[in-house]
Formats: structure tokens, C-alpha cells, sequence
């Protein structure tokens, strides 16, 4: 199965990057301290797809989503949307700095795919 290697000392703090894995986007934030803060702040169990963050992450700095809007399978657009996350034009999905759906007709969070965070190495591999 093809895997792919990312780099993370190239992604700086508050920055996404996109990588093609098995045909899809997916996405990789390198979360601030705000943003992990805000992420942990919301009372979770009250959301549509009720998940903590600490749940979709392997470390807080580094959230990595597949890119596939969970209603009809768009791709969301990056700090966009009305909870400081992504933002899927297509019939106006919105999703937290977690990937968690907060508004709009998406049934789910965006999916969490199998990786290793290699962090001694500075390696991502999904
Ligand atoms: Fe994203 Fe419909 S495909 S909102």
C-alpha cells in the first residue's frame, strides 16, 4: 500500500498542507496553542458527532484529516467558515479547528485516517 511521507519541520505553526493520499486530500494542520485551547474548550458531548479533540489527535500540534466533506464529499477550503476551521463550499458545511461538523448539512466529523507521527524523526506518515 502506498504511503506517504510529510516532513513536519517544513509545515510551520498555523499553517495547513494538502497531501494526496490513495487518490484524496488530506490535510495537515500544525495547530497553535490558541487553536488547541479553542479546540478543547467547546463541551464536545453537546455536538452533532459528539468527539473530543483530544480523541481525533495523536498530538494537539498536529491534526491530520482526510479532505472529504463528510455530506457529498467535497473539499472543504482551509480557515474559512464561522468556527475558525474549514469551510466546504459545496452546500455550505462548516467544521471547528478539531475537523468536528458544527453547521451545515454534514452528518459527521471529518474522517481521521490511520498515520504514525514519527516525532523523533519529524515524520508524518500516512
Ligand atoms: Fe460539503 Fe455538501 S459536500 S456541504
Amino acid at each position: 500500500l502506498a504511503k506517504v511521507e510529510v516532513e513536519l519541520g517544513s509545515i510551520p505553526e498555523g499553517k495547513n498542507v494538502i497531501i494526496k493520499w490513495r487518490g484524496k486530500p488530506v490535510f495537515v494542520r500544525h495547530r497553535t496553542a490558541s487553536e488547541i485551547e479553542e479546540a478543547n474548550r467547546e463541551d464536545w458531548k453537546s455536538l452533532r458527532d459528539p468527539e473530543a479533540d483530544s480523541a481525533r489527535v495523536k498530538n494537539p500540534e498536529w491534526l491530520v484529516m482526510l479532505g472529504v466533506c463528510t455530506h457529498l464529499g467535497c473539499v472543504p477550503i482551509g480557515e474559512a467558515g464561522d468556527y475558525g476551521g474549514w469551510f466546504c463550499p459545496c452546500h455550505g458545511s462548516h467544521y471547528d479547528i478539531s475537523g468536528r461538523i458544527r453547521k451545515g448539512p454534514a452528518p459527521t466529523n471529518l474522517e481521521i485516517p490511520t498515520y504514525d507521527l514519527n516525532e523523533a524523526e519529524g515524520k508524518l506518515v500516512v
